[in-house]
């Protein structure tokens, strides 16, 4: 079991490159599987959420191969097997896309129920419901989701809530269904986007991604592509926070600073200033930081995956900071890890009253999840003293060499092994 140790109060200077975007790379692996043909996927982020997929659909019978560290080929020629079991599926929430895509292909799909980062309930009825609506039965036996049909057939479909999940999922299969399918209410997410262009690349006729209705036009099948994955607004804002933490001076280079503007309007209120470039961000904090308050919601809203970090950075903000969580339920298990460090914040419900105080102190806390490590991170940069940060199998769910990173910026960090 890995730990991080890190000794806080260092400013981070210097650059950092973000890799590609995990929430990207778990839909466009199992959108790979749709083809009987071979597909070359760049930019992958070299994270456990991306070898834990890679095993599972291996497991189905294609094949994976990394061409390099962060290049993938994926041959689904040999796909012989319609089922992912729980053993295969419980690291990663996102195996949910198998169902989509092996819908989508043989128009029968078996996947165990999700496993992924625990933080309340998370449905997948949205998901079904899409299913159901294209004609597909569907229903849970045995803690495995199977859905069986004839024929897919397009309809329309209004999401009762925002779902980055479900809308993808229905994308997914409706690419291969007949006639037109048209989502309304869907997510308007970068990596639906993502998604949504790799599989027109593929053969695919999707219009509308980015927008609250996309439509899809079924075709019959489709063929191999080669593509190139966004980067990670989630790692790049993580690298952002860390940087006004520390009053740092940090240039954030790989990305698309469109995708960071929610991130970088709350810095700027904050009094941090923000230079934005064609594919960089660079976050200067030189003025004491200015509390606000943050309400979560689905893109272009604040990100929910941003959220642990911020309450981070916001306990060590002088004032009152509020932050009002409006996409998942129970999001605010981390928050008695951020008190060992000294943080003062009261959670009522869906909101979070933080007291930001003058410094944190260092302490033993746990990544209880992958973005909950990230505020520990966040939070150690911060903290006076060492700070030993357990379970980072969390964060290497999701974050790339993060402590090579961090330290390449002159974080005081290392991982021991025990
Ligand atoms: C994705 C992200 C996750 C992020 C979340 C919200 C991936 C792999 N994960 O998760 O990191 O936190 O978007 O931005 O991309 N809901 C239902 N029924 C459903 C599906 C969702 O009620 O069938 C609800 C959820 O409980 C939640 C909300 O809808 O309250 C949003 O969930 P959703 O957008 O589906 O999240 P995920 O796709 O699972």
């Amino acid at each position: 079991m890995d730990k991080l140790i890190v000794t806080g109060q260092r400013r981070l200077q210097g650059e950092v490159i973000i890799s590609g975007a995990k929430n990207a790379a778990v839909a466009i692996i199992p959108a790979a599987v749709m083809a009987n043909d071979i597909s070359v996927i760049e930019n992958l982020p070299c994270i456990e959420d991306v070898s834990s997929l890679c095993h599972t659909i291996n497991k189905i019978g294609a094949k994976s191969e990394f061409l390099d560290r962060h290049t993938l080929q994926i041959d689904g020629r040999n796909v012989k097997n319609i089922c992912a079991t729980y053993e295969e599926v419980k690291k990663i929430r996102a195996s949910y896309y198998l169902l989509g895509a092996l819908l989508g292909r043989y128009k029968k799909a078996e996947v165990a129920l999700p496993g992924g980062c625990n933080f309340g309930t998370r449905p997948i009825d949205l998901h079904l419901k899409g299913f159901r609506a294209l004609g597909a039965e569907v229903y849970v036996e045995n803690g495995i989701v199977k859905a069986y049909a004839d024929k897919l057939v397009g309809t329309s479909i209004y999401m009762d809530q925002v779902s980055v999940g479900a809308t993808i999922n229905i994308m997914l299969a409706a690419c291969l269904a007949e006639g037109k399918t048209v989502i309304e209410n869907a997510a308007k997410e970068p990596h639906v986007v993502d998604t949504a262009n790799f599989l027109n690349f593929m053969g695919a006729n999707i219009k509308g991604a980015g927008t609250d209705i996309i439509r899809i036009t079924g075709v019959e099948k489709l063929h191999g592509a080669r593509y190139t994955i966004i980067p990670d607004q989630i790692e790049a804002g993580t690298y952002m926070i860390a940087a006004a933490v520390t009053g740092g001076n940090v240039l954030v280079k790989n990305i698309i600073p469109k995708h960071m503007d929610s991130l970088a309007a709350k810095l700027i209120e904050m009094d941090v200033t923000i230079e934005e470039m064609d594919d960089a961000i660079r976050v200067i904090a030189d003025k004491p930081l200015k509390c606000v308050n943050i309400k979560t919601m689905s893109y272009p809203g604040f990100p929910t995956d941003l959220q642990p970090q911020m309450a981070a950075l916001l306990s060590v903000c002088k004032g009152t900071n509020i932050i009002t969580e409006n996409v998942w339920e129970n999001r605010f298990q981390y928050i008695d890890e951020l008190r060992r460090l000294g943080a003062q914040i009261e959670v009522d419900g869906r909101v979070a009253v933080i007291q930001g105080v003058d410094c944190l102190t260092g302490a033993q806390v746990m990544a209880t999840d992958l973005r909950a490590g990230a505020a520990m991170i966040i939070a150690a940069l911060a903290a006076k003293g060492e700070t030993t940060i357990g379970d980072v199998k969390y964060i290497d769910r999701g974050y790339e060499d993060v402590e090579k990173k961090f330290a390449a910026l002159g974080a005081d960090m290392k991982r021991v092994t025990l």
